[in-house]
Parts: structure tokens; C-alpha cells; sequence
């Protein structure tokens, strides 16, 4: 195929990309935009497929059919919950990718180019090997806190932020040996370089506390566009310089949204040890001297509560979607609005474990899109709600955000749940949610805690309903 129409054919799937992007900024197009991306990818692959320079198919078709079922399987067992993970998984790939490319772009024979060309050449080279190091090791530190297979805690080593000065110092000093080695005699600082970024990775994750990491991960996935848009460089492909640039300017912006929906700056999260993803410790009482009990409730008094009440909110965290709960309340928000109830949704930017986690589980529970909204459309409206119902969340209901200026989450912005008539909070124990600190909503006046699996609890309440 001549060059020109594989050019034409690549920006076809460049656009789609483009497309795909604005389809999924929103539910109601959300499909649309992903079939948009598939269809982008298919293109390209096969558009790729036909490059004049591409002489046999066998290992590029066979290398695809084995990572398509191996992909196929993981997406079709993985867990809603275990979606973080995954995709931190996915990340690392594309650091590997970019790693590898940008060795074996080095190491490739017959490139004659004229000394400016080749010092462009080897600069796309040193910064798609560093970024794709840092990007593939600090993707695997990612997925083993987030997975739990290490511990979330921070592992903040003295003088760490000068390590990783030296550290950064010494990959920008190699680049001189490198350039200055004829033919491929600089693969030993390029290898050297790879590795001080690869234990950079490690270092800048380890480093960072349970809290964050979802900050980290879209950071990662910032990374990984911004490595494989070196790559692009490297290899000349215009799409992958396209691809990588939207997947990394794409990533910086929700990284960027979601410091802000958690009132931290994005330098404070990459060098910070802030929160400890430990979900097991027990809550410190309540600290204005008197020690508060939290009043436990049970079905038939919430389902009574519920009956009285005009104005509901339903306020979803990861708990629905541990427990698998998404159907039976799309089933209890059915039945209240059947009953002439205002039932809405008050979502947080950063409720459950990835970004939009809960529009997702809800969307696929088939709850209209408009009682849906987020915390800046809600937030005003809760003190004129009679019952909030918080089904497995907690700190994004925290109100310690606002009142204790020690709290490892003060200031992030949170759904003011305490100022409505009665707050009922379904979850199992007192326990603490992943910042790992105590909730004083459980103590409030007016909140009830109705303790049980989420599914169990709302289940129970759609049947004392119906009675
Ligand atoms: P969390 O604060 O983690 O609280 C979830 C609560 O759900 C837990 O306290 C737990 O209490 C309860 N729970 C767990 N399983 C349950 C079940 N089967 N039935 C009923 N309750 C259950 O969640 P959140 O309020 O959604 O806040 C999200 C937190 O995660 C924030 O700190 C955020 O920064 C962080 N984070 C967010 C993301 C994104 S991008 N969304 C990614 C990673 C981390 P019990 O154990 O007592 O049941």
C-alpha cells in the first residue's frame, strides 16, 4: 500500500481516537465512543498490517491472536473492583513496549542519518526508554498495592526526595557518554539509564500511600501515552505520535481533575505518603470529649423512614460495588419513584476506586441518567433532603474533611450527607474506609447505621417495602 493512503488511513483512525474521547466524557455516549475506539484500533492494526515494510505476517498475526484471547479472558473474569488494578497491569505493558522499542530502535542496523537527525534520534530514544521505565515499574508497584498483594503504606525512605534527585541527575548525565559512543557503543549507559529508571519507578510508587493511588494511576497512564508517543517518534508513526499524545494530554487532565476533587496538588500526591489503604484498623472516637455511641437501626424502621420521606438521596461508594448491590437499588429506586418519591443520586468525583466507578455500575443497573448527578449539582439540595441513604460509602461522606484540620483528607471537598433530616449508613462494621480514618458522621444525632452486607441490607429493605 502506497505511504499516502496508509497517512490518509492513519489519521481516519486518529480522528476516531479523537471521537472516541468526546463519546466517552459522557454516559449517554459512552457506547457510541467506545465503538468508536475499536473501530479507530482496527484500522490502525490493520492498516499497520500493510506498511510496505512488512514482509511476514506470521509473528505479528500470532503475537496478536495470543495477547487478544489472553485479553478476551482477563476482561471477561476481571472483577469490577479489580478494574484499578487491571488497568495499572495494562499501563505497565506500554512502558515495557516503549522500553523495548526504543532498545531495539537503538541496536537496529543501517540507519545512516546526518548528525542533527541522529541526535534528534537518540534524545526520542533516552526519553522513551526513561519514561517508558519509570512508567512500566511504577505500573507494577501500582498494581501490587492496589491489588493488596503489598502493603498500600507508604515506604517513605530518609532523604528520599534526594535519591530521586541523584537518581533523576544521574539518567539526565548519561545521555552525554550516550550520544557521543559511535554506532551502537552506548548501550551500556542506555542499559545503565534503564535500570536507575525502572528503580525510580519503584521508588516514586512505593513512596506513595493508598489514598493517592488512583491519582497515581491516571498519572501512569499519562506516562504510558506520553512513552508510546516517543515511540511514535522513534519509529516515525504518526499514529502512535497522535495516539500517545491524546492518551498523555488525556491522562494529565483527569490526574489534574481528580487532585482537585480531592484538594491536593498533583506535586503533593507524587511526593507525598499521604493515606494508608489499610481498611482493617479500628476508628478513633470521636473527639470533642464525650464518647458517642453510633445508633444501629433496622430494615422495617428504615423502610418506615422511607414511606414518610418525599425528598430521598442515594449516595453509592465502593461498598455497592463489593457487595454487587447496583440491581436491588436500581430495583428500591424504582419502587420509591413508583410512589411518587424525588429519588436522586449524589455521585463524588472520587467514590469507589476509579473514575466514574459508580456511573458505570449504575448505568449498567439501567438507573435513568438524569436523577444522577454530581456532588457540585447536589450538595445544596441535601439539607432540604428528608432521608439520605449511604450505601457503602465513607470518605466521601466524611465530614472530619471539613472540620479536622489534621485529617489526612481535611479539605477534600465531600457530599455534605449530615446536613439532610436522617442519614441511614449501610456498611458492615464502624470500620474505616481507605484513607484509613475514623468517619464522625457514624456518631451524629441524626444518623443511623444499618449494618450488613449492602446487597443484604437493600434486598431486606425492598421487601419490607413491599409490605
Ligand atoms: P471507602 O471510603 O473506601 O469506604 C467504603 C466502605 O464500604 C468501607 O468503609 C466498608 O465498610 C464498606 N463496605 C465494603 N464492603 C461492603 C459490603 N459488602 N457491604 C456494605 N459495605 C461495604 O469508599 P468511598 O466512600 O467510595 O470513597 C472512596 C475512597 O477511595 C476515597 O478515599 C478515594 O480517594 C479512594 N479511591 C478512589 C478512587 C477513585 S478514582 N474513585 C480510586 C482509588 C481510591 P465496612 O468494612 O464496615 O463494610
Amino acid at each position: 500500500m502506497p505511504l499516502s493512503f496508509l497517512t490518509i488511513i492513519y489519521l481516519t483512525a486518529a480522528v476516531l481516537f479523537i471521537l472516541s474521547l468526546g463519546g466517552l466524557s459522557s454516559q449517554e455516549s459512552a457506547r457510541r465512543g467506545n465503538l468508536y475506539g475499536v473501530i479507530g484500533m482496527g484500522i490502525a492494526v490493520i492498516a499497520t498490517l500493510l506498511h510496505p515494510d512488512f514482509h511476514s505476517f506470521g509473528l505479528p498475526l500470532g503475537s496478536m491472536a495470543i495477547g487478544a484471547v489472553i485479553g478476551a479472558v482477563l476482561a471477561a473474569r476481571v472483577a469490577m473492583t479489580a478494574m484499578p488494578q487491571l488497568v495499572a497491569l495494562l499501563h505497565s505493558f506500554v512502558g515495557l513496549a516503549a522500553v523495548l522499542v526504543g532498545i531495539s530502535s537503538y541496536l537496529a542496523p543501517g540507519h545512516e542519518m546526518e548528525a542533527a537527525a541522529k541526535t534528534v534520534h537518540f534524545i526520542e530514544i533516552w526519553l522513551g526508554v526513561a519514561i517508558g521505565a519509570i512508567t512500566f515499574t511504577g505500573s507494577i508497584v501500582s498494581w501490587l498495592k492496589l491489588g493488596g498483594k503489598i502493603s498500600g503504606k507508604p515506604l517513605l525512605l530518609p532523604g528520599r526526595h534526594m535519591l530521586n534527585g541523584l537518581a533523576a541527575l544521574l539518567i539526565l548525565a548519561l545521555i552525554v557518554p550516550f550520544m557521543m559512543m559511535d554506532g551502537t557503543g552506548g548501550v551500556l549507559s542506555l542499559l545503565i539509564m534503564t535500570v536507575l529508571a525502572s528503580v525510580l519507578g519503584i521508588h516514586l510508587v512505593m513512596a506513595i500511600g493508598g489514598a493517592d493511588m488512583p491519582v497515581v494511576v491516571s498519572l501512569l497512564n499519562s506516562y504510558s501515552g506520553w512513552a508510546a508517543a516517543a515511540a511514535g517518534f522513534m519509529l516515525a508513526n504518526d499514529l502512535l505520535i497522535v495516539t500517545g499524545a491524546l492518551v498523555g494530554s488525556s491522562g494529565a487532565i483527569l490526574s489534574y481533575i481528580m487532585c482537585k476533587a480531592m484538594n491536593r496538588s498533583i506535586l503533593n500526591v507524587i511526593f507525598g505518603g499521604f493515606g494508608t489503604g489499610d481498611s482493617s484498623a479500628a476508628p478513633p472516637p470521636p473527639t470533642d470529649g464525650e464518647v458517642k455511641e453510633a445508633v444501629s437501626t433496622d430494615c422495617d424502621e428504615v423502610a418506615d423512614l422511607l414511606r414518610d420521606a418525599k425528598n430521598i438521596v442515594l449516595v453509592p461508594g465502593y461498598g455497592m460495588a463489593v457487595a454487587r448491590a447496583q440491581h436491588p437499588v436500581e430495583q428500591l429506586t424504582r419502587m420509591l419513584r413508583e410512589r411518587g418519591k424525588t429519588v436522586r443520586y449524589a455521585i463524588h468525583p472520587v467514590a469507589g476506586r476509579l473514575p466514574g466507578h459508580m456511573n458505570v455500575l449504575l448505568a449498567e443497573a439501567g438507573v435513568p441518567y438524569d436523577i444522577v448527578l454530581e456532588m457540585d449539582e447536589i450538595n445544596e439540595d441535601l439539607p432540604e433532603t428528608d432521608v439520605v441513604l449511604v450505601i457503602g460509602a465513607n470518605d466521601i461522606v466524611n465530614p472530619g474533611a471539613q472540620t479536622d484540620p489534621h485529617s489526612p483528607i481535611a479539605g477534600m471537598p465531600v457530599l455534605e450527607v449530615w446536613k439532610s433530616g436522617m442519614v441511614v449508613v449501610l456498611k458492615r462494621s464502624l470500620r474505616v474506609g481507605y484513607a484509613g480514618v475514623g468517619n464522625p458522621l457514624f456518631y451524629l444525632e441524626n444518623t443511623r447505621m444499618l449494618f450488613g452486607d449492602a446487597r443484604d441490607s437493600i434486598e431486606a429493605l425492598v421487601s419490607a417495602l413491599k409490605e
